[in-house]
């Protein structure tokens, strides 16, 4: 049974392939402007780039959906990471969590989430987010980035308590960005990344590029400085020196 949260019309299910389809499917008649979907087990999850993301039982697979414009697409992911790592530390304050380039959120230097963007019907951008609540994967090759969760970080929090510290996070970021434009979101995502103004390596699909990382513009593109420039880098995996 649907149910809400806060603005949010959620429905929670015991089963689903991935939450990011039936929000795609639920968008082209939306139950509300903002829903959310939940799954307590994902069989065919989603990671970026045709990756598969692991359904342990126990983490957090989400879906949110709301109209946003377009052009302002780049812009969100880094409203939505943010509102992680927030989350993150509304649990455990002290929580070592950073976030790096353009959307992954790591705790003690290891991936604890993905996050997915996927077109809805019209003006719907569904907001596909996965969270290593109790289990990080385990087939090496299908992450990047060492991977942990948060109980094995020594922070036990349960999907929904986690739904809803996010969707409160997420939707205060929402209006921050509104009212005081991406500015805002671009100097706290900055304040909270890794490796600002320090040597990273960008693996590109046909090159790899070496330089200091000098944070993200307006439209989210990476800022690395070499050869005397500022280079804008729109994909790739980012790498920090050991
Ligand atoms: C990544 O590759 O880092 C992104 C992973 C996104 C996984 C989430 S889990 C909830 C939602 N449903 C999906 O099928 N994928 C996203």
């Amino acid at each position: 049974m649907p149910e809400r949260i806060d603005n949010w019309w959620w429905q929670d299910f015991a089963t689903l392939g991935s939450t990011n389809d039936k929000a795609i499917e639920l968008s082209s008649n939306p139950p509300a402007p903002f829903f959310v979907v939940t799954a307590a087990e994902q069989t065919k999850g989603r990671g970026r780039r045709g990756r598969e993301w692991q359904g342990y039982s126990g983490n957090l697979f989400m879906s949110l959906a709301l109209p946003i414009a377009t052009q302002d697409w780049g812009q969100l992911v880094f409203v939505v990471s943010l509102s992680l790592l927030e989350t993150i530390k509304f649990f455990e304050e002290g929580a070592q969590v950073c976030l790096k380039w353009p959307n992954d959120v790591l705790l003690n230097d290891c991936k604890i989430s993905g996050i997915l963007l996927e077109k809805g019907s019209g003006e719907y951008i569904i907001i596909g987010i996965g969270v290593n609540l109790t289990a990080a994967p385990q087939k090496l090759e299908a992450v990047l980035y060492r991977a942990t969760s948060l109980a094995a970080e020594g922070i036990n929090v349960n999907r929904i308590d986690f739904l809803c510290a996010y969707l409160k996070h997420f939707t205060k970021n929402v209006s921050l960005w509104k009212t005081e434009g991406f500015v805002k979101i671009q100097q706290l995502w900055q304040h909270n990344a890794k490796g600002l103004n320090e040597e990273i390596t960008v693996n590109m699909p046909k090159e790899q590029k070496k330089g200091i990382f000098r944070g993200i513009d307006e439209n989210g593109l990476l800022r690395l400085e070499h050869s005397g420039m500022i280079e804008k880098i729109s994909a790739g995996d980012v790498f920090y020196k050991e």
